[in-house]
């Protein structure tokens, strides 16, 4: 068994707690609606560490956005526990917000504003945290750089493109700096040239940064380029079926995705998730 077989959920699941940024334990939500019930995610145990990359994959309406959700003090659990740094995220429906101060999070549609510039939208978020006008401006006009907006700081939304406004959300949500990273779907509206050199940047930033993520993710290659573990979910109910550790060292390099090694991994991880079908 070499370090890139799959392995059932179990042993890699239950990695040590000590250095764990966020500890999940039998994590639920389910949905009501009059005439039904959906159990949308159901005991959900995972430990991640701190500045570890995790990328969970697994068919559409398999509860990845759910439990992103959850994790973001977007929407409270139907039962079990997310602890942040050794606080407890929920208090029932109630959100400790303190917990997600170092927080940024990327949707999946941008959810720029659409009176604001590329620029304003950029740095809103530092805006809110008191920094100066020209401090934030020098640090927006950075990002917008670094996401391949250069040059389109002062347009508006509705002017760009899909994924050049996807790229302003994600300038924005690094504007802070945060420490844990939560991305559904981040690079899901870009071509496959802009979304390798941004896989590469956001690898850059995250490594520098020792952010914490968790990335949502269709595309089983860029699951495994970005990942320290990649966690596999199936739905009816979203459950953990496999978890499955990444040991290419990092920082990656592009190229490596042209190695047999890589493809391997890529391969059983697609057989993987076909099984469902
Ligand atoms: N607000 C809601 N009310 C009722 N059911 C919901 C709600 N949000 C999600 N669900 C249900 O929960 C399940 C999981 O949905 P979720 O959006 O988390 O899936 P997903 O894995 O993110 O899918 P996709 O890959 O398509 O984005 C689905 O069956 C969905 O219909
Ligand atoms: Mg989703």
């Amino acid at each position: 068994m070499n370090d890139h077989t799959l392995t059932r959920s179990n042993a890699a699941a239950e990695k040590h707690d000590e250095d764990a940024r966020l500890v999940i334990k039998g994590l639920g939500r389910e949905f009501r609606t009059k005439s039904a019930v959906t159990q949308a995610v159901s005991d959900i145990d995972l430990s991640i560490s701190r500045g570890e990359f995790i990328t969970l994959v697994g068919r559409s309406g398999c509860g990845k956005t759910t439990l992103l959700r959850m994790l973001g003090g977007l929407l409270s659990p139907t039962s079990g526990s997310i602890v942040v740094d050794d606080r407890q995220l929920w208090n029932g429906d109630r959100v400790d917000s303190s917990a997600l101060a170092k927080l940024g999070f990327v949707f999946q549609e941008s959810n720029l504003f659409p009176w604001f510039s590329v620029l304003d939208n950029i740095a809103l978020p530092l805006k809110l945290r008191g920094v100066g006008k020209s401090a934030r401006r020098a640090r927006a006009t950075e990002l917008a750089e670094l996401v391949g907006l250069g040059g389109f700081e002062q347009s508006y939304p509705r002017e760009l493109s899909g994924g050049m406004r996807q790229r302003a959300a994600i300038a924005r949500a690094l504007s802070t700096e945060p420490d844990l990273l939560l991305m559904d779907e981040p690079f899901g509206a870009l071509d496959a040239l802009t979304r390798e050199k941004m896989n590469i940047e956001l690898q850059r930033i995250v490594l520098a940064t020792k952010s914490t993520v968790v990335f949502v993710t269709h595309d089983i290659p860029e699951a495994v380029f970005l990942a320290d573990r990649v966690v596999h979910m199936t739905p009816r109910p979203g459950r953990i079926e496999q978890i499955v550790p990444i040991n290419f060292s990092k920082p990656r390099d592009v190229e490596l995705q042209t190695e047999t090694e890589f493809n391997e991994v890529v391969r059983d991880l697609r057989r993987e998730l076909e099984k469902g079908d």
